[in-house]
C-alpha cells in the first residue's frame, strides 16, 4: 500500500499558505478503500510512525462478539510511550519548543525544549519511583493546565504506571470517585488553579475526596499526594503530602524507561455514561499511540516548526490527544493555555495566536459561540494570519458557526476540519481532510483511514444511501478503548449490546446524498453542556441526594452558547415547600456534588412527573417542555396520569 506519508515534502502555496499537500480527493478515496480493505496492511505501515523496543509480529486480532469481545493491537509488541514522544527527538530536535506555556495572566509565559521536557519528565519519573510507584499503578492527576499536568503524564508513561486525569471543574466526590474506582496509589495535584483572573483551589478538594473515600467500604491507597506551587494559596499540610517543586528537583534528570507491552494501559479517563456513575475508559499504549500520532499528522496537516494549539483542557481526552501525545508524538510545538479563552476579554484567543504565531487551531464550538457575541472584541485586537488550519470538537457546529470561524476569525484563509471522536474512540474518527476533503459547514463529512462508520436503525438493519440513523463503527482502529475499567462487562453492555456486532456510538447521524456524515448528537441520555460529557443519571443522583427531595428528572435543552443546557425537574418531599431560596441551595448542592460544570441552568419544581403504567419517566415529553416545544408533544394518553403534564407545561421555566 502507498502510504502519503512517502509523498511527504510535497510543498504547495493554497490559501496563500505554505502547505504539505500529500494527498488528493481521488488519492484520499484510493488509501481509505486501501485501508479499509487492507485494515491490517495500513495500520501495520501506521505504526512505523513510533519506535518499538520489540516489534510486533500480529497486528490486530479483534472480536466485536458479545460471547468473546476482545480488542488488541500490535500485541507482542513492546515500546515505551514515552520515549516516543519526548527521547526520540532529542537527536534531531533537543532545542525545539516541546510546550509553549501561555499562563491565565497574559504576562506569564514559559517555553519548554525537548531537551528540557526530558529532563523534567525523568525527574517526576524517578521521584515517582521513589515514592513507591511501579509499572501498572494507577496515579491521578487532578491539574490546572500547567507544564507539571504533562510532566505528570509523561512520568507515568515513562515508568509504565496508569494515570487518570480527573477534570480541575469536578468536585471533591467526583474526585473520590475516580480514586476508589481505580484505587490509585499517588495523587498528583497543585495547590490552586488559574482561571479567568480568579483562583479555584485543587488541593483542599483532594484532602476532602480523601476523607469521603476513607469512609467508603474498599478505601483508598493513595500514599503521596505530589502538590505543585501554582496559585500560591495556603494550604493544610498532611503526612503523605510532599511539594513537587522540592520533592522532584532532588532527583536526577536521566530515567531508564520502562518497556511496556502494547497493550498494557497507559491510562483511564472516567466519562459520563447514560446510566450509572462515570465509566473508567482504559486505553493501550501500542494502539492509542499510533491512533493519535496518525490522526494528529492527517488532520491537522502538520509541518515540521508549526505552533499548534489545541485549546482544551488536559482534564478531557481532547487535551489527551491533542495537546500531549499526538503532537508530542510528531515532534511538534504544543501550545498549552492556563486559562479561559475569554480572560482578561474576548480577544485573547487572536491574541494568544498572534503573539505565538499559531498555525493551526482546535477549539470547542461552545467557545467560538462565545466569540461570536461581541465579533469587535473577538477579533478586532488580532491579526491571526499565522493560521493555517482551523478545528472543531466536542459537539455539532452549527453552519453558521462554522461560517464565521472559516471567514472572519479564520479571514477566509484557513481550511476548518470538524472533527467527530469520542473519549472511547481515543482519536479523530470522521473529518474533512484538510486540502483535500471539500468541506461542508456543519458536517463531520467522511471517516478517517481504516474507520468503518455505518447507519443502523433501531432493529439494527443496516441503512443504505441517504438516512437518518444510529452511528455504528464495524470495526476496531488501533486508538479504541480496550475495556471499563474493572467492569469488561458494563464495556460489552454499553457499547456492542445494542447492535449486535457493532460498536454504536450513542451519537446519531445522517447521511447525505454524496455519503457525507453530518453528526446529530446523542440519542442516549448523555448531556452535552458546553462540550463537556455529562450523564443525565447523575445529575439526577445528585439532586435527589439532598435531604428535600424527593426524585428528580433531568433533561437537556437547546441554548445559544452552551449547545445544550441542563434542565432539572424536581418533586420535593412532603410537606416541604419549595423556594427561591431552595432553588439556588439545590444549585449549589449539585455544584458541589459534581463540580461546577454540571450546574443545573433551570430547576422546575413539580408534583409529579410523567410516567408511564409501569412507572418509567417519558423523558420525550420533559425534553419537549424545557425546549418550550410543548405544543408538539405527541401523544401523551398511554401516561399513568396525564394531568402532570398540564401542570408541568403551566409551570415551565424557558418561555
Ligand atoms: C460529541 C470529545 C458533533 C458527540 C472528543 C460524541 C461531536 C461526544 C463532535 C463525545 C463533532 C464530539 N460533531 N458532535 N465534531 N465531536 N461530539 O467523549 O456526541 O467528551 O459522542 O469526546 O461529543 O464527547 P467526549
Amino acid at each position: 500500500m502507498s502510504d502519503s506519508r512517502e509523498q511527504a515534502g510535497n510543498s504547495t502555496a493554497v490559501d496563500g499558505r505554505k502547505v504539505n499537500k500529500r494527498l488528493d480527493a481521488a488519492a484520499y478515496q484510493k488509501l481509505y478503500k486501501a485501508s479499509v480493505s487492507d485494515n491490517e496492511g495500513f495500520w501495520g505501515e501506521q505504526a512505523d510512525r513510533i519506535d518499538w523496543i520489540k516489534p510486533f509480529t500480529t497486528v490486530k486480532d479483534v472480536s466485536f462478539a458479545r460471547k468473546d469481545l476482545h480488542i488488541r493491537w500490535y500485541e507482542d509488541g513492546e515500546l515505551n510511550v514515552c520515549v516516543n514522544c519526548v527521547d526520540r527527538h532529542l537527536k534531531t530536535r533537543s532545542g525545539q519548543a516541546a510546550i509553549i506555556w501561555e499562563g491565565d495572566n497574559p504576562d506569564q509565559q514559559r517555553t519548554i525544549s525537548y531537551s528540557e521536557l526530558y529532563e523534567e519528565v525523568c525527574r517526576l519519573a524517578n521521584a515517582m519511583e521513589a515514592r513507591g510507584i511501579t509499572k501498572g499503578d494507577r496515579v491521578i492527576l487532578y491539574m490546572p493546565m500547567v507544564p507539571q499536568a504533562a510532566f505528570a503524564m509523561l512520568a507515568c508513561a515513562r515508568i509504565g504506571a496508569v494515570h487518570s486525569v480527573v477534570f480541575g471543574g469536578f468536585s471533591a466526590n467526583a474526585l473520590a470517585d475516580r480514586i476508589v474506582d481505580c484505587q490509585a496509589r499517588m495523587v498528583i495535584t497543585a495547590d490552586g488553579s488559574h482561571r479567568g483572573g480568579k483562583t479555584i483551589p485543587l488541593k483542599p478538594n483532594v484532602d476532602e475526596a480523601l476523607k469521603i473515600a476513607e469512609q467508603q467500604p474498599e478505601g483508598h491507597q493513595v500514599r503521596t499526594v505530589l502538590v505543585s506551587k501554582v496559585s500560591g494559596d495556603s494550604v493544610d499540610w498532611l503526612d503523605h503530602d510532599l511539594w513537587y517543586d522540592e520533592f522532584v528537583p532532588t532527583h536526577e534528570a536521566v530515567h531508564e524507561a520502562v518497556p511496556v507491552n502494547a497493550e498494557d494501559p497507559l491510562f483511564i479517563l472516567y466519562t459520563s455514561g447514560s446510566t450509572g456513575k462515570p465509566k473508567g475508559l482504559q486505553h493501550s499504549s501500542g494502539g492509542y499511540l499510533v491512533y493519535t500520532a496518525t490522526t494528529f499528522s492527517y488532520t491537522f496537516n502538520y509541518q515540521p516548526g508549526e505552533v499548534f494549539w489545541c485549546a482544551a483542557d488536559v482534564g478531557w481526552v481532547t487535551g489527551h490527544s491533542y495537546i500531549v501525545y499526538g503532537p508530542l508524538a510528531n515532534g511538534a510545538t504544543t501550545l498549552m493555555y492556563e486559562g479561559v479563552p475569554t480572560y482578561p476579554n474576548l480577544g485573547r484567543c487572536g491574541e494568544v495566536i498572534d503573539k505565538h504565531k499559531v498555525n493551526i487551531f482546535y477549539i470547542a464550538p461552545t467557545a467560538i459561540r462565545t466569540l461570536m457575541t461581541d465579533q469587535k472584541r473577538a477579533i478586532g485586537s488580532s491579526q491571526r494570519d499565522s493560521l493555517r488550519i482551523l478545528g472543531s470538537v466536542g459537539e455539532p457546529i452549527n453552519p453558521g458557526v462554522w461560517q464565521w470561524f472559516h471567514d472572519e476569525f479564520g479571514k477566509g484563509q484557513c481550511q476548518v476540519v470538524d472533527t467527530w471522536w469520542q473519549t472511547e474512540t481515543g482519536g479523530i474518527m470522521m473529518t474533512p481532510l484538510p486540502y483535500v476533503v471539500e468541506p461542508k459547514p456543519g458536517a463531520a463529512m467522511t471517516p478517517f483511514f481504516g474507520i468503518q462508520p455505518q447507519l443502523v436503525d433501531k432493529r439494527s438493519d443496516i441503512l443504505e444511501g441517504k438516512a437518518d440513523g444510529h452511528l455504528v463503527i464495524l470495526d476496531s482502529w488501533p486508538g479504541q478503548a480496550r475495556t471499563i475499567w474493572n467492569n469488561h462487562e458494563r464495556f460489552i453492555d454499553t457499547y456492542f449490546s445494542t447492535h449486535d456486532g457493532m460498536y454504536f456510538t450513542g451519537d446519531g447521524a445522517k447521511r447525505d446524498e454524496d455519503g457525507h456524515f453530518w453528526i446529530t448528537g446523542r440519542v442516549d441520555d448523555v448531556l452535552n453542556v458546553s462540550g463537556h460529557r455529562l450523564g443525565t443519571a447523575e445529575v439526577e443522583s445528585a439532586v435527589v441526594s439532598h435531604p428535600k427531595v424527593a426524585e428528580a428528572a433531568v433533561v437537556g435543552f437547546p441554548h445559544e452558547l452552551k449547545g445544550e443546557a441542563i434542565y432539572v425537574y424536581v418533586i420535593p418531599n412532603d410537606g416541604v415547600v419549595p423556594d427561591e431560596q431552595l432553588t439556588k441551595e439545590l444549585r449549589d448542592w449539585v455544584r458541589k456534588g459534581l463540580g461546577p460544570v454540571a450546574s443545573p441552568d433551570m430547576i422546575q419544581w413539580t408534583h409529579g412527573l410523567p410516567k408511564t403504567r409501569s412507572g418509567k419517566i417519558m423523558r420525550r415529553i420533559l425534553r419537549k417542555i424545557a425546549a418550550n416545544e410543548h405544543e408538539t408533544l405527541g401523544d401523551t394518553s398511554t401516561l399513568a396520569d396525564p394531568q402532570v403534564v398540564d401542570e408541568l407545561i403551566d409551570n415551565r421555566l424557558n418561555r
